[in-house]
């Protein structure tokens, strides 16, 4: 083996190129662990957080693949990826927790490796502790070099002790590496990276690094390959995807990027995530009205619905500029669902202010809402602010969260008896009888079917609703 490795030409000094040049290179030592092994060493990427880290993990899994390895569910595997988050302490501490099941399966395969990736290996804190308390973890990289992945994956067969490399932030993107999809009809893409707003409780901006828009033209042609390669949905991501393209050499809007994928022939349905009130622009909710595409869906992260804490948190937006906003989008797009993200127990929040939240809640009628308790973040502003004591913020939770299920019930059944087109994304995991997909404003819809219908859109009548779901039938 080594013989082929010495016979391997110079490193290339382009970036995609190295990378190519670094799997060439993990796929023979890959081969001499499976030689030993006497069959495919597995690998298990497991992913925690936001879609964002799930296209990370593609893109890990589009690497290993083509080095040799054969990816399972199960981590029990010679080699186990975390790619993690860090937006809130629960997502670090189930990291932490599990990382002592995988030392005990590493106790019992000494072939065993075991990395680390994704936001949270951008706290230096987090680093730290890996190093003096997880001693068996072999790799630690972060959300910047990612795409250093492949030469990393060398490293580990040719270097002893823990391989740790972690870059503070970048302005590389490195196009065109393998990515390996987890449905064959729909796809994330990146259209940006990072975030420039310092909401006061976010770690984002310190562990994902300034915001850098992919190129119009990069993002469009990976699109037509995905479209010819059987994709119909798409989904483009951002931390913030309504300044995409402030800062290119040629600035270009988000709507005119939505514009030009809307030609893309043999797309059906396109997504976008996260868009920030402040940034949310006149022009893209025409681009959405008039688009055929676009889907009806737009999360809207409110965050909290009182001027005061929106003020604290550095959201640049009042309650009222929030509603008013919200109202425009319902009169032009009638037939839109709009979801948002509520932090509940903000430094500083009385229960004056989750009033103020319930109202706009109320207000809006979302159709669904992903309800948080505030995490304190070490390093952002509003750690070193005044902490809600628990019991005010568990009852502040509990009243929050009860509105909005009782709004999300009557603005989800509002479709009752209509027929919606569904894309069929999967076969029911409780029930194999039917299939489950999503409505164009994404609501889940489960009717009777089968996994020939993965991938189609269907026609669906909706005749029961269940809280956030229908049951329906074709
Ligand atoms: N605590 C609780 N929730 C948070 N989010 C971001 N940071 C925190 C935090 N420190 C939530 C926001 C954001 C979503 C992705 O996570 O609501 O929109
Ligand atoms: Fe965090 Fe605010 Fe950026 Fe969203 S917009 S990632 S909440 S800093």
């Amino acid at each position: 083996m080594s013989n082929s490795i010495e016979n391997m030409a110079q490193i290339p000094e382009d970036e995609t190129a190295r990378q190519f040049y670094f799997m060439d290179k993990a796929k023979i030592y890959v081969e001499e662990l499976a030689a030993k092994l006497g069959r495919k060493p597995t690998c298990c990427v497991n992913t925690f957080g936001c879609q964002m880290n799930a296209r990370d993990s593609e893109k890990l899994v589009g690497i290993l693949e083509r080095v040799g390895y054969e990816i399972i569910e199960d981590e029990n595997a010679d080699f186990v990826i975390y790619n993690t988050c860090t937006v809130r302490d629960n997502a670090n501490q189930k990291v932490y927790g599990r990382l002592g099941v995988l030392n005990g399966y590493k106790r019992k395969n000494p072939d065993m490796k075991i990395a680390l990736c994704g936001c949270m290996m951008q706290e230096p804190t987090v680093i730290e502790k890996i190093k003096n308390s997880y001693g068996f973890v072999d790799l630690i990289f972060g959300t910047h070099n990612i795409f250093k992945f492949a030469e990393l994956l060398v490293a580990l067969f040719e270097q002893k002790g823990m391989v740790i490399d972690i870059w503070e932030d970048t302005d590389k993107i490195v196009e065109d590496l393998p990515v390996e999809r987890k449905y064959s009809f729909k796809s994330g893409i990146n259209i940006m990276f990072g975030c420039n707003n310092f909401c006061s409780y976010c770690i984002v901006p310190y562990v994902r690094g300034r915001e850098r828009s992919r190129n119009p033209k990069d993002i469009i042609t990976e699109i037509e390959r995905l479209v010819a390669d059987g994709v119909v949905e798409i989904m483009l991501l951002g931390q913030n995807v309504n300044s995409y393209g402030k800062n290119l050499e040629e600035p270009i809007t988000f709507a005119e990027l939505l514009r030009e994928i809307e030609k893309i022939e043999g797309l059906e349905r396109i997504r976008f995530m996260t868009s920030h009130p402040k940034d949310l622009s006149d022009e893209l909710i025409q681009v959405m009205k008039e688009s055929k595409k676009i889907c009806r869906h737009l999360h809207l992260p409110l965050q909290s619905g009182s001027t005061k804490i929106l003020n604290a948190m550095n959201r640049r937006y009042t309650k009222e500029q929030y509603l008013a906003l919200a109202e425009k989008i319902r009169k032009k797009i009638p037939d839109i669902a709009i979801t948002t993200d509520i932090i509940v127990g903000f430094p500083g929040e009385t229960m004056e202010d989750v009033e103020e939240t319930i109202d706009v809640i109320k207000k809006v009628k979302y159709d669904n809402a992903f309800t948080f308790i505030y995490s304190k973040r070490t390093g952002t502003p509003a750690a070193s602010m005044e902490q809600v004591p628990e019991d005010i913020v568990r009852k502040g939770f509990d009243k929050v969260l009860k509105t909005v299920q009782d709004t999300a019930k009557e603005q989800v059944a509002r479709y009752q008896g209509q027929i919606a087109e569904v894309l069929v994304e999967e076969v029911n995991g409780s029930d194999r009888s039917l299939v489950t997909g999503r409505m164009s404003n994404n609501t889940l819809v489960h009717f009777p079917g089968n996994e020939n219908l993965i991938g189609k859109i269907v026609k669906v009548t909706l005749d029961e609703c269940h809280g956030f779901y229908y049951l329906g039938h074709m």
